[in-house]
């Protein structure tokens, strides 16, 4: 099943300084493993998940499947960011800092996003989970968000173009009455958990990097109630919606195959 090949350059010159890396068959293999054991720490850790539990308490459940499957948590230290794991709770768009005075009750939705780094690979996957029953617009945003990323996903073949997947999460997202942010966007991941291309979670179609085999990158469309602006808190990190809104992420790591998509972070 996962054994494609292609010929053609390691890398496809950008804009930027750094190129698109396409990967060969032996990363995409150690691409998969990472994967898989970020998705496994994340549905570990978002099973405990229940009111009373603390963001501290998943980041330290975090730290422990992480190490327990081999693995570190990419996230901790990258560019000072203090923590295992960011825990983005209600109207926390992404990167919110875990907290033991952080306490999850009945009603809130939070993101866990893990990455996790195995023998020089990263895998990079988050979900947004219910506590409890929450509110209909809370719900309403969450499933916007995981259908979103499907969208999403389901636009990822060789010859589409990063706007082609962008467009279908944003239009997507806009057909249900859901605001797309513009601000933070997916990345390409490998040796590094950030690296070419940025991946925007809106169109237009048509433009963009063009796909090819062995492009592997993250999905991670944040989606709003209200209006998609976004500001970033005093410590430097947590990205709030401005209007202090509900807000929903999902994300996956894909690889670009010969013929369409192969969801590295997909649980089974
Ligand atoms: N996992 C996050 C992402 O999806 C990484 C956030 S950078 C951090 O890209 F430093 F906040 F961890
Ligand atoms: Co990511
Ligand atoms: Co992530």
């Amino acid at each position: 099943m996962h054994n494609w090949y292609w010929t053609g350059p390691a890398a496809v010159p950008t804009l930027g300084p750094m190129a698109i890396v396409i990967h060969d068959p032996r990363e995409l293999e150690a691409m998969r493993q990472a994967g898989r054991v970020a998705a496994q720490t994340l549905a570990a850790v978002t099973a405990r998940v229940r009111p009373g539990v603390s963001t501290a308490q998943i980041d330290a459940w975090v730290r422990e499947d992480t190490a327990a499957r081999g693995a570190r948590p990419s996230q901790l230290g990258y560019q000072g960011f203090p923590a295992a794991v960011c825990v983005s709770r209600n109207h926390v768009v992404c990167h919110g800092i875990p907290s033991p005075t952080e306490v999850l009750a009945d009603g809130d939705i939070v993101n866990v996003d893990v990455t996790s780094e195995l023998e020089g690979f990263h895998g990079d996957t988050s979900v947004t989970v219910a506590v409890g029953v929450v509110p209909p617009q809370a719900q309403h945003v969450l499933e916007v968000a995981r259908d979103a990323l499907e969208a999403g996903i389901a636009a990822v073949r060789p010859g589409a173009r990063l706007g082609d997947v962008g467009a279908a999460i944003e239009d997507f997202a806009r057909a249900r009455g859901c605001g797309t942010v513009r601000d933070f966007g997916g990345h390409g991941i490998g040796r590094r958990m950030h690296m070419p291309p940025h991946v925007s979670h809106h169109g237009p179609p048509g433009q963009g990097v063009r796909l090819r085999p062995g492009m592997t990158f993250t999905i991670e469309p944040m989606i709003t109630v209200g209006n998609p602006a976004v500001l970033v808190l005093a410590d430097g990190w947590t990205a709030v919606t401005a209007d202090r809104s509900p807000t929903a992420q999902f994300e996956h790591t894909v690889a670009v195959t010969p013929t369409g998509c192969e969801v590295l972070t997909r649980p089974r």
